[in-house]
């Protein structure tokens, strides 16, 4: 992964400003959700709230990515599609928002709990809460790739949950996606070692059963294999020499997550 960009001063300044919107818009989301809401409503909600700042959401025909915000129920892994289902009580969901401001991306999700979770709603949510806040306390300037996944898997397996390989963190620019690849898995002390400037998402998906997922025929909607439930949370962060900046976060906690 020769081709990892460093940040100059004045890029991440621009991608604090993307990534602030996408956060800003997020603790929003949070305060909107509730049960017998459809996905649908989410999106026209990250829609408008995006366009209102003058910005733009860079899911939207994200090659062929029919919505503005990514809203992932249950066994959903990832990239679910908004559509006319309406959240129910004990559901939980994971909204992701990406927004582009001056050209710059700023990535972020969480998950939300619509009414009274299950007891493995609630674990599966909290463990990768927690493993996203491990691995954001590895990252400084000459720590290792492998170093943030394996806080990640350390801490899902040892509570009893599996971590997603087909979907990773990736660094993030006047690009959605760039290098480097950012696997939630791996050996301490091995992978790219990282340098001031790098700017990448970290994004745990953390399921409650196996690790693997299959793409519905929609092309996008993720799945557990085995239905089981998957939670995830995601954060934009620069590099610095000695930790790091999250630049998605928030300015308060999140309604249905953080705190319940
Ligand atoms: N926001 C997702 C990520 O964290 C990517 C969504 S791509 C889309 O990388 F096309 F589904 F929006
Ligand atoms: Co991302
Ligand atoms: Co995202």
């Amino acid at each position: 992964m020769a081709s990892v960009e460093l940040k100059s001063q004045k890029e991440i300044d621009q991608l604090r400003v993307a990534c602030q919107m996408a956060a800003d818009t997020l603790l929003r989301v949070g305060d909107l959700l509730r049960a017998g809401m459809t996905t649908d409503e989410i999106d026209r909600f990250v829609h408008e709230d995006t366009v209102r700042r003058g910005a733009r959401p860079a899911p939207l025909n994200y090659h062929g990515f029919p919505k503005s915000v990514c809203t992932s129920i249950n066994e959903v892994v990832c990239h679910g599609i908004p559509g006319p289902r309406r959240l129910a009580d004990g559901d939980i969901v994971n909204v992701d928002v990406t927004t582009v401001a001056q050209g710059f991306h700023g990535d972020t999700s969480a998950t939300f709990y619509i009414g009274k979770p299950s007891a493995k709603a609630r674990h599966v949510t909290e463990v990768a809460r927690k493993s996203l806040d491990l691995a954001i306390a590895e990252v400084r300037e000459g720590a290792r790739l492998g170093d943030i996944g394996a806080a990640i898997q350390g801490y899902a397996e040892g509570n009893g949950c599996s971590v997603v390989r087909a979907f990773v963190g990736h660094g993030i620019g006047r690009r959605f996606h760039e290098p480097p690849q950012v696997a939630h898995y791996g050996v301490r002390g091995a992978g790219l070692r990282l340098k001031a400037g790098m700017v990448f998402t970290i994004e745990p998906m953390i399921n409650v059963g196996d690790y693997e997922v299959d793409v519905l025929d929609d092309g996008w909607t993720a799945v557990t294999r085995d239905g089981s439930l998957s939670a995830q949370f995601e954060h934009t962060i620069v590099v610095t020499r000695d930790g790091c900046e999250v630049l998605t976060a928030r300015e308060r906690p999140l309604a249905l997550s953080e705190g319940l």
